[in-house]
């Protein structure tokens, strides 16, 4: 295969100001000096595994301005493949997100261009899709275009992980195909809306309700406390994961920074377990430095820590 993974998904601005404390409903605060970050979570995911080494390529579309060339560059110097990066239909998304001292954070997304990566785009893709060792997808771009993807994806039995974020309702079929099915916690929660074990506090309650929905594997994914691993097949019942301890400056992307590690890790053949251990050491690095893309570790720094 010429990738090791090919990510489909976005490719936001992000517009991050920092706040003591994140505002409520109808309240207005006052925060610091506006920095502008590569981010977007396709975009993310692909950076992540770039500079971890893994050949990439992106499947996303950008506008015809500034924060998308921005883009553009960031993804090229991380190594990333940009064939598949298309231009134009609205501007570059864009994310408004503010962070507080604890590293926790508020994200709105303008999605923009990222809503026009139609289905179309995908079907031009084909080649590059069915190119792939993994195709790891999340839910900032239209549902019809991550259900192309999957389609594409399944019919030449490639890999498929999805980050369902932000949280929708997601067809069998897509659904089906997810080998894992990565969520955190909101996510976990939204998805399993109506469902007795949304009100459980329990990961491995989670994992288990969303299994019987029937993705082949579940990772929920525990900030600080790592992730759990479940399996259609696994006997074993699930297992967690610790993450290293880290001070946390800011998380943003570190859940996309996991997931991108994670499927690069699954499709140079690690098995689930073992590939999500790489995988939280890649998040915890992630959270020690400020935005998404800029905090992502290359393999070098991965061993030095
Ligand atoms: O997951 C973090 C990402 O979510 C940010 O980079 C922002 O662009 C939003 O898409
Ligand atoms: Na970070």
């Amino acid at each position: 295969q010429d990738y090791d993974l090919v990510v489909v998904g976005s490719a936001n601005a992000d517009l991050v100001v920092g706040v003591e404390r994140r505002p409520g409903a109808g309240q207005t605060v006052l925060g610091s000096d506006l920095a502008v970050h590569p981010g977007g979570k396709g975009a993310n995911q692909a950076v992540a595994a770039a500079r971890l080494g893994a050949r990439t390529a992106l499947l996303a579309r950008i506008g015809d301005d500034a924060h998308g060339r921005m883009l553009l560059d960031v993804q090229r110097r991380a190594g990333v493949d940009t064939a598949g990066v298309l231009v134009g239909g609205a501007p570059t998304g864009v994310a408004l997100i503010v962070v507080d001292p604890s590293g926790d954070n508020s994200i709105v997304v303008s999605p923009g261009a990222n809503a026009r990566l139609g289905p179309g785009d995908v079907r031009a893709a084909g080649a590059m899709l069915r190119a792939a060792r993994v195709v790891s997808l999340q839910l900032e771009i239209p549902l019809e275009s991550v259900a192309e993807t999957v389609r594409t994806a399944a019919a030449v039995d490639t890999r498929v992980v999805l980050n369902p974020s932000p949280p929708a309702p997601l067809p069998d079929d897509v659904l089906a195909a997810c080998d894992p099915l990565v969520v955190n916690e909101h996510e976990a929660k939204a998805l399993l809306a109506g469902d007795p074990a949304s009100d459980d506090d329990s990961p491995e309650a989670w994992a288990e309700a969303l299994l019987a929905r029937g993705p082949r594997s579940v990772v929920v994914t525990l900030g600080a406390a790592g992730a759990l691993v479940a399996r259609a097949d696994g006997g074993a019942g699930t297992v967690t994961v610790p993450s290293p301890a880290v001070r946390a400056v800011d998380t943003t992307g570190a859940g996309d920074a996991f997931t991108g590690a994670l499927a690069w890790r699954l499709g140079a053949g690690d098995d689930l377990e073992t590939a999500v251990r790489f995988a939280v050491r890649v998040g915890a690095a992630a959270v020690k430095r400020t935005g998404a893309q800029q905090s992502f570790p290359t393999l070098d720094e991965l061993e030095d820590r």
